[in-house]
Parts: structure tokens; sequence; C-alpha cells
């Protein structure tokens, strides 16, 4: 088979039953489409022009994905990172992520997605992501499970930090989160990891954790249409999220552990030792890295 630029149709596991789920998938895949439509212009403008078409992506794949939620569900309430900001207290919530992985798409990097959640009085119930390039489908509905290509996602069994891969974000932040972050990535290299990776879409970063690829994920900074549909897949894999503190998850900006729930308290030791109070806590001296 060869190479089409066609985001291909998702394969809805048959056992998965809820009345929003067919509306996330469909909303995904119009969104996807718009994404990756955009996505093979900037290939072909290659230049700076194309950075451009990712403002223009998000905003237009969001707005898509808005009018298909709506058609079926004109009372719900939408929360979308570019245009839509009901409030989270609302009863029915879908929260939009139309492009999670913006910079890569901006340098032509085709690691994406488009992330939709629905949440029921605060409880996510259903979520879809989709890798718009690969046509990389990820589906949980709560209390049914998370799945990928048909199958069952489970999270990895793994007890030691030291035998695990641990994924990474880093927000747009340039200073002292960044330092934080800086400081619990080497203190996991001093837990003798097999490694770190930081592939630049926080979505996709979850369902890694959920299909046992990754031991543990943290950032110090997400925003709920980051994690909205991917904390569903992790728990319905058998994993855990919570904040770098090891809180419960608001459906707000905040910090964000994921794990196979074995490596969670070693690895929230790690993460709570330059994070508190949702702000990073760094040694005396600064909030310099250095290599002592
Ligand atoms: C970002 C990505 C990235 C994460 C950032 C997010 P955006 O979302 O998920 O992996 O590290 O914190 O803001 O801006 O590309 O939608
Ligand atoms: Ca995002
Ligand atoms: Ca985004």
């Amino acid at each position: 088979m060869g190479f089409s630029k066609e985001v291909q149709l998702p394969d809805v596991p048959s056992s998965l039953n809820h009345p929003q789920l067919d509306v996330a998938v469909d909303a995904a895949l119009q969104g996807a489409r718009i994404v990756a439509d955009y996505f093979y212009r900037g290939v072909e403008i290659r230049s700076k022009e194309s950075f451009n078409l990712v403002t223009d992506a998000d905003v237009h794949a969001e707005q898509r994905i808005a009018e298909v939620i709506r058609a079926s569900f004109p009372e719900h309430s939408i929360l979308g990172e570019e245009q839509h900001s009901d409030s989270v207290e609302a009863e029915h919530l879908w929260i939009v992520d139309p492009l999670d992985g913006t910079n890569n798409f901006a340098h032509q990097i085709p690691h994406f997605a488009v992330s939709i959640g629905y949440y029921h009085r605060g409880v996510a119930k259903v979520g879809v992501i989709v890798n718009p390039i690969t046509s990389d489908w990820f589906f949980c509905v709560r209390d049914q499970g998370a799945w990928y290509r048909g199958e069952r996602a489970i999270v990895s069994s793994e007890m030691r930090l030291e035998k695990s891969m641990i994924g990474i974000g880093f927000y747009y932040d340039r200073g002292v989160m960044m330092e934080a972050t800086l400081m619990a990535i080497r203190d996991f290299f001093r837990e003798n990891i097999h490694g770190v990776r930081r592939f630049g879409t926080a979505s996709l970063d979850l369902c890694q954790v959920g299909l046992g690829r990754y031991g543990t994920y943290f950032e110090y900074q997400l925003h709920p249409w980051d994690f909205a549909a991917g904390k569903l897949f992790v728990e319905e894999s058998g994993g855990m999220v919570s904040t770098c503190e090891g809180l419960e998850i608001p459906i707000a900006r905040t910090s964000c552990l994921a794990s196979n729930k074995h490596l969670h308290p070693a690895a929230l030791e790690i993460t709570r030792r330059y994070w508190v109070n949702e702000s990073p806590r760094l040694p005396a001296g600064g909030a310099h890295f250095t290599q002592s």
C-alpha cells in the first residue's frame, strides 16, 4: 500500500459504547483532515510562510470540531485552546486541543495530534486522540478501557525506575520552570533509568504511558486541553495521573505526572523535589542548573 495523505478512518472497537463516542470520533476525524491539509501545504511551501499555517490550522480545526459537536449537542459546552472558553463547571463539557504539538507541526515533524475529551459533571467519560499524519487512533471510554489498533492498552508492569523509559515535556517557559524540569530529569537519570524521551505532544505522551512504553511521564505545566483525553487513556490502561505533588488533577492549568501506578511513588519523590504549590522549588543558591 502506498503512502496516503488522507487521514485513515478509525476502526472503533465494537465493544466501546457511549452516547458521545461517535461524535467525538467524527469531530476528531474532521479536525484531523484540516490539520493534515495545512501540514502538507506547509511541507510544500517550506518557507517562513508555512509558520503562519500553524495558527490557521489550529483555529480552523477547532472551528470545525466545535461545529460537529454542536450539530449533535447544541446545549453542550466547549473548552478549546483557541476559541472556546466555556466554564469547566458545565454539566456537559468537551475539551479540545485542535493541534497538540504545534512546535512539531511548525517544524514539519509529523508527530502531533487532535485531542478531544468529553466530561460529564467534571468526570472524564470519553477520550479520542489521533495523529493526522500516521492515522494512529487512540480511544478510551470510562470503565470500558483504552484501545489502540484494535486492542486494549495496558500500562507496563515495571516496578523499578531503573528499568524504565521516562517521557517528559517542557512548557514554553525558559526560566525557573525549565530549570526545575532539568533538575528533575537529572535526578531521574541518577536512578539509572533507561532513557528520557521528549516527543513534544502531551496527549500522545500520555498515550505512551497507557501503552506501557513510558513507565512514567511528567510535565510541570499543562492545560486541560493537553491532558483531557490522555489522562483518561492512562487511567483506563491501568495507570494513574496526579499533579507533580501527588494531588488530584484539576480541570485547570496544572502540573502532571502519569505512570503505570507502581512507579508513581518513586517518580513523585523526584517531581515534588522541584515543585511545590504549583511553583518551582529550586535549591538554595538560585535557579541554575549545575552538574553537582
Ligand atoms: C504543547 C505540547 C507539548 C507540551 C506543552 C504543550 P501545544 O501543546 O503538548 O508537548 O510540552 O506543554 O503546551 O501548544 O502544542 O498545543
Ligand atoms: Ca497542547
Ligand atoms: Ca494546541
